[in-house]
């Protein structure tokens, strides 16, 4: 793969049956962007995240990651997955969770601890970190999830929805630390419907029907469609999209 690539796929396929989720997919995603993958729902955004987290097998093509091609083994101690439907072990409690996590990036427990301790006052959760998580409101879960996703601190993280649920506040506060890990060479890809976030992204990546079409930063995006909004843009390339013979 190219170097300076984060993320690279190359007519990657991934089918369900015969359904085709992901067609033909060539993705080109520079290390130290924040990148939003956007899309109506079912475009194929998750699974695509699936793949390259070497969690689905794609069906055709290639993806590559930080330089390796995915299923490599020293790529997963290098990324973080947040996946849209929060995994965590319920009978256990925040910290319980956060060391399962570590431990399975290879972390030590003093390593572990320093972690833990910035990631939760960062996500408002230190008093609640003996709660066993079957007992927390979904918006912490969701913080929970997403501290279990960076405690290795990443070089490239896949946030699959992360904000869906959470309070502006910390939508807010999200940002600045997607921002941060951004300044520090991380690359972060994102996926969301809010349009405030898809414009705090360096570039942005349209989906639709397994397919990339569009891609730019939202300025550009912005402008290629003559809209006055990125809101406004998306509709129209969407409606574009419909009259596609595919
Ligand atoms: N396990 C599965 N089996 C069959 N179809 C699936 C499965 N997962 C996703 N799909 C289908 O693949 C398409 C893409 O889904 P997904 O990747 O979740 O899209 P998005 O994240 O953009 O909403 C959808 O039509 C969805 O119904
Ligand atoms: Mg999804």
């Amino acid at each position: 793969m190219e170097e300076g690539l984060a993320v690279e796929t190359r007519e990657l396929v991934k089918k369900y049956g015969n359904f085709t989720a992901v067609d033909h997919l060539n993705l080109k995603i520079d290390r130290g962007v924040t990148y939003g993958l956007l899309g109506p729902n079912g475009s194929g955004k998750t699974t695509t995240i699936k793949v390259l987290c070497d969690l689905l097998k794609p069906t055709g093509g290639e993806a590559f990651l930080l330089g390796k091609k995915v299923g490599d083994n020293s790529i997963a101690p290098r990324i973080g997955y947040m996946p849209q439907e929060t995994a965590l072990y319920l009978d256990l409690s925040i910290h319980d969770n956060i060391c399962l996590f570590g431990e399975v990036y290879g972390m030590n427990r003093a390593e572990i601890d320093s972690a833990e301790k910035n990631l939760l006052e960062f996500v408002d959760l230190t008093k609640w970190r003996n709660t066993p998580v079957s007992n927390l409101s979904g918006g912490m879960r969701h913080r929970t999830s997403l501290a279990c996703s960076m405690i290795h601190n990443p070089e490239l993280l896949f946030m699959d929805e992360p904000t869906v649920g959470v309070d502006p506040e910390l939508r807010a506060s999200f940002w600045e630390y997607f921002e941060t890990l951004g300044k520090r060479g991380a690359t972060v890809v994102i996926t969301t419907h809010y349009m405030d976030e898809a414009h705090r992204c360096g570039k942005i990546g349209m989906m639709r029907q397994g397919k990339l079409i569009t891609e730019g930063s939202p300025q550009d995006i912005i402008q290629s469609t003559g809209c006055g909004s990125l809101e406004d843009a998306f509709l129209e390339l969407a409606r574009r999209g419909g009259h596609h013979a595919d």
